[in-house]
């Protein structure tokens, strides 16, 4: 069934993450594209700053939401905020995540806990709650933000990689059963990017960000939306990314390990 995304005036897309790095470029763009916006973080002061710069620049309406998605009933109070103002979702951005380096018999568990929170839970959650209503409405799109980290298990930060393993599996399994609905599911799944992402899981000098080169976040968002709004299942940035993403899906799984065991050491 064709998506009748593009024939409606007005569209709303929602942003997790929407302050900052690649979620604010993605947020950059839909801007670009006439989507008004929801723009969702933990910092009201930077999602107020960001909603007014994309507003000013691009004649939207953006407005903001300040939740923590480490908090398990946060997905619900956007859903209650969207369906309370009368916000129609037509697109879904879960781009909200971060990561954690380090040895997993030394990382904070806690820590690790609220990463699954956010990365699948909350991203689950969401899709749970604004999915059906495009469904209905036989249109609509979601981009869940994975990484090149869902193609391999990775030593060194193996809750991050095993959470963005299963935004991959899931975006795709969704994918298929939503095939002829009119929604589309797409999985973005960037390399190394420069944003906040290291610092926060304190891997800026690991070889992976030290040694292979960082893209840069508005170039990936560029690709992200192209890729959803052609309803592609997979988005891969960077012929690099490509080719290790299957390398990795052919290698021998213990091989996958030991190489992004070393990219992920510190150099
Ligand atoms: N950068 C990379 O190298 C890279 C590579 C592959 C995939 N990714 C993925 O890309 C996505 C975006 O990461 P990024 O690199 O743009 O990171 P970033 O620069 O650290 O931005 C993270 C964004 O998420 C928000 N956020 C963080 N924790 C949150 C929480 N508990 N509740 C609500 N919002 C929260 C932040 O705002 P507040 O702090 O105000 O909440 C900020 O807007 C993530 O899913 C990440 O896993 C990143």
């Amino acid at each position: 069934m064709v998506s009748k995304l593009n024939r409606s005036p007005r569209q709303t897309a929602l942003v997790t993450g929407g302050s900052g790095g690649i979620g604010l470029e993605l947020a950059k763009v839909l801007a670009r594209h006439h989507f008004d916006l929801v723009l969702v973080a933990r910092k009201r002061d930077t999602l107020e700053a960001a909603a007014g710069q994309l507003e000013g620049k691009y004649g939207i309406t953006a407005h903001v939401f300040a939740a923590d998605l480490r908090e398990p009933d946060a997905p619900q109070t956007i859903f209650d905020f969207a369906t309370n103002e009368t916000i129609e979702i037509n697109v879904l951005v879960n781009n909200a995540g971060f990561g954690l380096g380090g040895e997993f018999v030394e990382t904070d568990v806690k820590r690790e806990l609220d990463m699954i929170q956010v990365n699948v839970s909350a991203l689950t959650h969401l899709t749970k709650l604004f999915v059906p209503p495009m469904v209905k409405r036989q249109s609509g799109r979601v981009l869940n933000v994975a990484s090149t980290a869902a193609f391999q298990p990775g030593p060194l930060m193996a809750v991050y990689y095993a959470t963005k393993a299963y935004v991959l599996s899931f975006s795709e399994a969704l994918a298929e059963e939503l095939r002829n609905t009119g929604v589309t599911v797409t999985a973005l799944c960037p390399g190394p990017t420069a944003t906040s992402f290291a610092e926060a899981a304190e891997m800026t000098n690991s070889r992976l960000f030290k040694t292979f080169g960082v893209a840069d976040a508005a170039s990936v968002s560029e690709y992200g939306f192209d890729a959803m709004m052609r309803g592609k299942r997979l988005a891969i940035p960077g012929i690099r990314n490509k080719i290790v993403a299957q390398a990795n899906r052919l290698a021998p799984r213990a091989l996958s390990a030991r190489l992004a065991r070393l990219a992920q050491e510190t150099r």
